[in-house]
């Protein structure tokens, strides 16, 4: 264990990472406290190595709570953007670290009162992504790999950016730097609007109301009005946000738009929508594989989605499996479980 520190850790704020985010091996630029009955205590400080062997004893302990000061935050995340951008490190560590990133991110633009910082820290992020996406094929492999991971709001704002880069690298090609990031990061911010969504909504475990369901119904409009003024997000991530759950078919929220009416990268962002609330899992559901998730996607009511945008995110469609979906199913529903049936 480290020397005392030299700051009062009762008096200190902090932020929780994962120990994959961490740096095995190499110098720290920050400390690491270890949540230990209840009160943080110095593991790490600043200057300090992480040797492989405490990592992995860290890893296997699922209770460890890692801590780092909240006046490192930047320290924290300058080391992780370096290590992106390290030739030496292996595909899969930096996809790891990109998604550590991102969860750090998505915890801010959720729960900062002021997000116009937050929401351009996270711009550059996903310029990192589209970058790393653009890299090879491998980097989108592994970055997709780490997707099937267990449900909640961030996890899910994070697959959906890297499911929207990848479909709109595959409409518009790698060149089209300017659209991924519109992409990536409309994807990333999707959900912004359930801010203002009381989480006992989000969260409810029994049958909405009227009114509840109506409120949830709002967020594509609360989003479009947190982000309105800012001016470090183009239009079309807006956009993104505003008509993630219009339906090519007229039949979505807000306002019902059909077909070209619907921003292009909307139409993106709502198939990436849908296939991470279906492959992801859930407290009641396994996660459905890949193929399983198109093969519902494609059986789903007739217009929802962009027919050619939806065949150019794949092709092949695996034989029927017996898992159907209501027509009505919707990635920001707390009632998916109703709505699959085996
Ligand atoms: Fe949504």
């Amino acid at each position: 264990m480290s020397a005392a520190p030299q700051t009062n850790p009762s008096q200190t704020k902090f932020f929780e990472v994962r120990v994959s985010s961490l740096m095995v091996g190499r110098v720290l630029h920050h400390d690491v406290y270890l949540l230990i009955s209840g009160q943080p205590v110095l593991f790490r400080k600043k200057g300090d190595v992480l040797a492989a062997d405490r990592a992995k004893q860290l890893r296997e302990h699922a209770a460890a709570k890692l801590l780092i000061p909240e006046d490192q935050r930047q320290a924290y995340m300058d080391s992780l953007k370096s290590a992106v951008k390290d030739p030496e490190m292996k595909t899969d560590d930096k996809s790891k670290i990109i998604k550590e990133t991102a969860y750090v991110h998505i915890h801010d633009l959720f729960t900062k009162k002021d997000i116009q910082p937050v929401v351009s820290e996270a711009k550059n992020l996903v310029e990192d992504m589209v970058s790393f996406v653009s890299s090879d094929v491998a980097a989108v492999a592994s970055l997709m790999g780490l997707s099937a991971h267990d449900y909640y709001t961030y996890n899910h704002s994070v697959d959906v950016a890297v499911y929207s880069i990848v479909i709109a690298k595959k409409v518009y090609g790698s060149d089209n730097r300017e659209i991924l990031i519109q992409a990536g990061l409309g994807g990333l911010l999707h959900d912004i609007g359930k801010r203002r969504v009381d989480l006992g909504i989000i969260n409810k475990k029994g049958a909405l109301t009227a009114e509840e369901w109506a409120e949830i119904k709002n967020h594509p409009g609360y989003g479009m009005e947190a982000l309105r003024d800012l001016q470090s997000v183009p239009e079309e991530s807006k956009c993104i946000v505003h008509q993630h759950h219009e339906n090519f078919d007229g039949t979505g929220y807000p306002n019902g738009l059909g077909g070209e009416q619907i921003h292009k990268l909307a139409r993106v962002v709502a198939i990436a929508d849908v296939f991470d609330a279906l492959t992801t899992k859930r407290s009641y559901h396994d996660a459905i594989s890949p193929n399983e998730a198109l093969n519902i996607m494609h059986g789903m009511q007739p217009g929802k989605f962009d027919p050619n945008l939806f065949k150019s995110f794949d092709q092949k469609f695996s034989p029927k499996t017996g898992v159907t979906l209501a027509s009505d199913f919707d990635a920001c529903s707390p009632q998916h479980q109703k709505l699959i049936k085996k």
